[in-house]
């Protein structure tokens, strides 16, 4: 398992990395030291492994240091959207099945995520949608070309609670950066989270960026978009009484 365990990363992060960060994950990854995941030995059922031998071939993409044509990629011109840590990919379909038009890549570093999410690809017949099998960081900094996306989709990113895990958030400076750098001008970021201490967080880090102005008519939280279904993690924060926040910038 990632560290998906939403709410109890029980487990020291710097142990669980050292034990397998390499596994899982096409390409080879960088060298950068701390990461918004850790890669534990998941439960693979027998489809998921199936799905992952026969259809990453196809609807995979590598991870290499260089950009992607997304003409090439997808056979068209299309606004691109790009999710990140897409879990099982329920949102990730939902999207690509209500919005034809777009192309959208998925990226997750958890196996089992990814086969599940290939499975319903080839099931659905689904051609708009590609994905990276890669810590989302990397692929955002090597892949994407600057100015090249519609949008960036963020949803219940690992909240890593405890205070001195807190550097493993996906969203710090350098996120921060990096994605308003690959936004177009007039494209989104959504971000969505049930913790409300992370919610305060991305708040604060994402004010700091100056070409990203919070489209919440308050400068904080919007009602949620109607692109974004109720995700897995979600589901659990709910039961759990949890508020949920979505938080939506534009590139200036
Ligand atoms: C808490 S889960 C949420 C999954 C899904 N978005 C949902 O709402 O159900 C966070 C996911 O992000 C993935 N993840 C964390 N950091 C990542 C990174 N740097 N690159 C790719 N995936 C990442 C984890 O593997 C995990 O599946």
């Amino acid at each position: 398992m990632v560290s998906s365990d939403h709410n109890d990363q029980s487990e020291s992060a710097e142990t669980a990395s050292s034990h397998g960060e390499l596994q899982g994950v096409t390409g080879t990854l960088t060298s950068r030291s701390i990461r918004s995941f850790v890669i534990r030995n998941g439960r693979m059922t027998e489809a998921q492994q199936e799905a992952i031998d026969q259809w990453l071939p196809k609807f995979g993409i590598t991870f290499r240091q260089q950009s992607i044509d997304f003409e090439e990629t997808f056979g068209r011109i299309a606004p691109t959207w790009v999710e990140i840590g897409f879990g099982n990919g329920d949102a990730l379909l939902h999207m690509a099945e209500q919005h034809p038009e777009v192309n959208l890549i998925g990226i997750e570093v958890h196996a089992p995520g990814v086969g599940h999410a290939l499975l319903g690809i080839q099931s659905k017949q689904l051609e708009n949608v590609r994905i990276i099998q890669h810590d989302a960081m990397e692929v955002l900094q090597h892949m994407i070309a600057p100015q090249s996306l519609a949008r960036v989709l963020l949803f219940f990113p690992d909240p890593w609670h405890k205070k001195r895990h807190h550097k493993r958030r996906i969203v710090q400076k350098e996120f921060v950066d990096t994605v308003s750098e690959r936004l177009q001008s007039g494209g989104l970021l959504h971000c969505a989270t049930d913790i409300a201490n992370y919610a305060e967080w991305m708040l604060e880090h994402l004010q700091t960026a100056t070409q990203l102005v919070n489209e919440s008519g308050t400068h904080d939280f919007v009602p949620q978009p109607d692109w974004r279904i109720n995700t897995r993690f979600e589901r659990r924060g709910l039961r759990l009484g949890h508020d949920v926040f979505d938080l939506l910038y534009r590139r200036t």
